[in-house]
Formats: structure tokens, C-alpha cells, sequence
């Protein structure tokens, strides 16, 4: 990413970016400030009714939920409130089962619309009812955290965990909009702006080396709240995820490679509990280590790549290791809940791998004691507790 690119990406209009896929499935995504008390504007031209369902948590609901409430009564639209618990565990069949049936309830119809309003929790179980009610209704994003507005919100996957796995069950489903309002992150605790950093960093390690540089001068910034500099990072991260999800919608090729990081990851957070002592950010950043230790490991990636991605994501507050959460003879268990990955072919992992920062591929024949002891070492040194984060 050019300087320039950068430097025109702080302005103050909203960013409009486009996902490119066919004609019917195409839809934009705003980033900006404002965008709730907004809302209506935004939902109109891509609605063709005027009812909806906004699906929110307890804690986003209490912070944002009578700004958009005004917004969609101001702009004519009515509307109905469902609030789940907040938290990775409500991301289940029992929680999917209770909103499809607070849905019906509701008389959602097909003409209607699912408004996933929350972090990436809401936007999975939501975004996963509405592709299942009555075989389909439309769904809006409007992602809260920064987790949710550089990636989950983005790309249509949908889904809910099971005690196999994460997200083992779910679909594709494309979103009318996404409405990613950057304002709102400035209530979000600091803990959940820096896991969702993790994510902002995996675009820059997939294939933009510029963009890691960058967020090496400002990832403080990012996580600190600076509006310019989070407007930047989130508007990256979302082209980044247009280009690679308008080549590869449904996942048959490269956008696996948006997984760097996230197979050891998932497995983290099965074995975490999907609780708060990992959160998805945090595993995933492990998880981004783990995957260059192990490229290292094969001697695909320089020694000095791994500490700089280390050194980054220690200097914002990030755990490179699970090994404080899950345990130092956790290698075994963690191969095995990796076995259950959706990536799996033939029983065989696919692991996306690195020659360097922004230099990775996907591949599909990793020696299986090279990966125990990659585990092996990165449990045993049991860095950076997530405890003291606030
Ligand atoms: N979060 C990975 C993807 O959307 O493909």
C-alpha cells in the first residue's frame, strides 16, 4: 500500500468499497464515521422491504442500539429487537435455535430483513439465521468491533461452533451492505481493539509487506483509538478481504490463504473453551506466530521474518503463544482438534504457510511431526498471559 493510497484514505467522507461478485450477490461496504444515526439512508436503496430484525447483544445493544432505533424509526422502517447474551459461547445451536424461533415470532418474511448488529458473534449466529429462515432472507452487517468490521462482517461466511470445532457449521451468505461505523470502536474495551488488531495484521503478513511496515509505525495508534489511523486500517483490511473474496467467494482456492494463522488458532479456542480467557483475536495472533515458526521450522521462512512478526504483536499487547491459556501438554489435543479443520482433505491438514512476511501459500502436505513440534515449542515458552489486559 502506497503512502498516498494511505494518505487518501483519512479523509472524512465515508469509504465505499465495492465486493465484486455476480451482479446479484455484489454489495458495498461503508466505512466511516456516523453511519448508525445514518442508517436508514444506507439501508433503503438496498432493502426492497421495510421491516427488519435487528439481531444485537446485551452489551452493544446498551451502548448503541437507541441510536439506530432512532434512526430506523426517523427513516420509516419497522423494526424489531432481538438480544442475545454477548460472548464466543452464544455462537451454538441452542442460541441459534431460540433467534430462529424469536424470528418467526417476530413474522420476519421473506420480503424482511435481518440487521446483524454486534461483533463477530452476532454477525455469525445472524448472518446464519437469516440464510436458513424460510430458506433465505436478506442480512446487513454493521459490525461494531474491529474484528468484525476487517473480517468477519466481510465475505458472507457465516456459522456457529459445536464441541467439534469452530464454526464446523454454517453457510455462505452474502450480505446487502456492510455498515462498518468506526465511531462506535471507541467504546469497545481495549482488549477487544487489540484482538481484533490481529486480524488487521493477518492482511499485511498474507501479501502486503507495505501495509505490515505501516502498521509497525502505527499499530499503537490503531489500538490506542486514533480515528485516522483505525479509518486506515479498517478500509485497508476490507479491500484487502474484497479483492481476495470477489477471486474466491466460496472458498475453493485462495482465500484459504485469509485462514493464515487461524487453523492452530480454532483449535486454540476448542481447547480454550471458546470463553474469555482466548479471545479470537488473541488466538489468532498465536496462532499468525505459530504459523511463521512453523514456516521457519521448514526452512521456508528467514529466522529474522518470526521475531519481526513476534516483536509486533508483543509490542501491542498480543499473546504469541496459547501457551499461558492452554496448557504446556496441550500439542496432542490441539493436532487432533486441527484434524476436524474444514480445510481437511483425505484426513490431511491444510496449513497456510509463509516465505516471509507477505509471502503467504497454502499447502496441503505438512510433515505431521513438524507441526507437533512447532506446538511442542511455543506451548513450552508460554509468553504473554492475556490476564492483564483490560
Ligand atoms: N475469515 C476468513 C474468511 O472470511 O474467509
Amino acid at each position: 500500500m502506497s503512502a498516498q493510497t494511505l494518505a487518501a484514505e483519512a479523509g472524512g467522507a465515508p469509504a465505499r468499497l465495492r465486493i465484486d461478485l455476480v451482479p446479484e450477490r455484489s454489495y458495498d461496504i461503508v466505512v466511516g464515521e456516523g453511519l448508525i444515526a445514518d442508517a436508514a439512508t444506507y439501508l433503503r436503496p438496498v432493502l426492497t422491504g421495510r421491516r427488519v430484525a435487528v439481531v444485537s447483544d446485551e452489551t452493544v445493544a446498551a451502548l448503541h442500539l437507541p441510536a439506530l432505533r432512532r434512526a430506523l424509526e426517523a427513516g420509516g422502517f419497522e423494526h424489531h429487537e432481538i438480544i442475545v447474551p454477548p460472548g464466543e459461547p452464544t455462537k451454538d445451536f441452542a442460541a441459534l435455535e431460540r433467534l430462529i424461533d424469536d424470528l418467526l415470532d417476530a413474522r420476519i418474511e421473506r420480503s424482511d430483513a435481518v440487521i446483524a448488529f454486534g461483533g463477530g458473534v452476532v454477525g455469525d449466529l445472524a448472518g446464519f439465521a437469516a440464510s436458513i429462515l424460510r430458506r433465505g432472507v436478506a442480512v446487513v452487517q454493521m459490525p461494531t468491533t474491529l474484528l468484525g468490521q476487517v473480517d468477519s462482517a466481510v465475505g458472507g461466511k457465516t456459522g456457529i461452533n459445536t464441541r467439534h470445532g469452530k464454526n464446523l457449521v454454517g453457510t455462505f451468505h452474502q450480505p446487502r451492505l456492510v455498515l462498518a461505523d468506526i465511531g462506535v470502536l471507541d467504546t469497545l474495551p481495549r482488549r477487544h481493539v487489540v484482538a481484533g488488531y490481529a486480524e488487521v495484521v493477518k492482511y499485511g503478513l498474507i501479501d502486503d509487506p507495505e501495509f505490515f511496515a505501516w502498521l509497525e509505525a502505527n499499530g499503537d495508534a490503531v489500538c490506542a483509538g486514533d480515528r485516522a489511523a483505525q479509518r486506515r486500517a479498517v478500509v485497508a483490511s476490507c479491500r484487502a478481504k474484497a479483492r481476495i473474496v470477489a477471486a474466491d467467494e466460496r472458498e475453493s482456492g485462495s482465500r484459504a490463504l485469509l485462514n493464515l494463522g487461524h487453523t492452530f488458532a480454532h483449535a486454540f479456542e476448542v481447547e480454550a473453551g471458546y470463553g474469555d480467557r482466548l479471545l479470537h483475536g488473541e488466538a489468532v495472533a498465536a496462532g499468525l506466530v505459530l504459523a511463521f515458526e512453523l514456516s521457519a521450522r521448514l526452512r521456508l521462512c528467514p529466522a529474522a521474518d518470526v521475531e519481526r512478526v513476534r516483536r509486533h504483536l508483543t509490542a501491542v499487547g498480543l499473546p504469541t503463544s496459547p501457551g499461558a491459556v492452554v496448557g504446556e501438554d496441550a500439542a496432542g489435543r490441539l493436532l487432533d482438534h486441527m484434524a476436524q479443520d474444514k480445510k481437511v482433505r483425505d484426513g490431511q491438514i491444510a496449513f497456510v504457510l509463509t516465505r516471509g512476511i507477505g509471502k503467504a501459500y497454502v499447502d496441503r502436505n505438512v510433515d505431521r511431526a513438524a507441526v507437533l513440534a512447532a506446538l511442542d515449542d511455543s506451548l513450552a515458552r508460554r509468553p504473554a498471559s492475556t490476564e492483564n489486559q483490560s
